[in-house]
């Protein structure tokens, strides 16, 4: 007989479609990911509009998938991502999450994507969770630090004022002509003796500040690239430079954060955490444990749905 205690989580709140099961001990038992990334390409950019018809069709092939595998009556809770995303495709994850809990009669939970995000990197190893811990989200869309008491109780203490870490990687490298996204193009070009931290005027400013704001580096790089008599510096020399500052910046402000709410625990989640200097930069730091994804799960995906939901049930609190 198969096991009939599995949650689903269903994650669609920007490009990606990720189904999941995740059981009461915090194992995933099955997952599916379908992503409209390449679809926005062709037109240059982001189209909300197309990501939702996206998901409107990825999530009934995921169904099927689901029934095929002869899952569906295995499922006692559906989860999904009620926040923060784009509204349209919020809104499909949301009216599938809904109808498929009439449908199966099981009851529904609505889990924030930052917060899946957070305990993404306890995936498959829920024992490792020790609370109260620092929880760092730095993705193409946010970039947010919080401090977290339990599984429901998470306070956010700081996040960015304009634009999320992955974002200004992506549009820097679009500037230097590297592919896309730009993130783990310019990670490949970094070489920590090519980085200058005076190349752009406001790196001081930056490292002083104490909120976080990424929007000023992001002109002053794409302002020095533009540059019609710009010295003869290399893309690696302006791609180290800029990696340099903004983590270094950020992480100066993550560390402060972790000293003055005296904690030695720090959990990563999202795509910017999988940066070779940024792991590097951290792990220079003793005394401190630290939690980051598997790859597979730095990326938005539906078993960090399905896990949140899932440590939520078993410890009794359905919000
Ligand atoms: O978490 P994620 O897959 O999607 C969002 O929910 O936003 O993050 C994607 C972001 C992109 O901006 C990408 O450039 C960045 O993560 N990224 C990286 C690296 N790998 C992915 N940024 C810096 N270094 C990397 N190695
Ligand atoms: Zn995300």
């Amino acid at each position: 007989m198969k096991y009939r205690s599995n949650i689903l989580g269903i994650e669609t709140s920007c490009d990606d479609t990720g189904l999941a099961l995740c059981d009461r001990n915090g194992r995933i038992v099955w997952e599916t990911l379908k992503s409209s990334f390449r679809k926005h390409s062709i037109h240059g950019g982001f189209v909300p509009e197309l990501a939702s018809r996206e998901h409107e069709s990825y999530v009934s092939s995921s169904l099927y998938e689901l029934r095929e595998d002869e899952l569906l009556d295995t499922i006692e809770l559906i989860s999904y991502t009620s926040e923060p995303g784009l509204p349209g495709s919020l809104h499909v994850g949301k009216v599938f999450a809904k109808t498929l809990s009439k449908l199966l009669d099981k009851p529904l939970m609505e889990i924030n994507h930052l917060h899946a995000h957070i305990f993404s990197c306890f995936i498959n190893k829920k024992d490792s969770i020790r609370f109260p811990f620092l929880g760092v989200v730095v993705s193409g869309g946010h970039t947010s630090i919080f401090v977290v008491n339990s599984f429901v109780d998470i306070k956010e203490v700081m996040s960015t004022s304009d634009d999320a870490i992955g974002e200004v990687y992506d549009k820097i490298g679009r500037h230097l002509g590297l592919n896309f996204p730009g993130g783990p193009e310019i990670d490949r070009l970094y070489k920590e003796d090519l980085a200058n931290v005076n190349m752009f005027s406001n790196y001081k400013k930056i490292l002083n500040q104490n909120f976080l704001s990424f929007s000023g580096l992001k002109s002053s790089v794409i302002n020095y690239i533009n540059k019609k008599n710009r010295p003869n510096v290399s893309v690696e020399q302006i791609a180290s430079s800029f990696q340099k500052i903004i983590i270094d910046s950020f992480l100066d402000k993550v560390f402060k954060i972790l000293e003055e709410y005296n904690l030695e625990t720090i959990a990563f989640g999202g795509g910017v955490t999988a940066n070779s200097y940024f792991r590097q930069s951290v792990n220079k730091k003793y005394g401190i444990r630290c939690f980051y994804p598997e790859k597979k799960y730095c990326q938005d995906n539906g078993s960090m749905i399905a896990f949140l939901a899932s440590c939520i049930l078993t410890r009794k609190i359905i919000v």
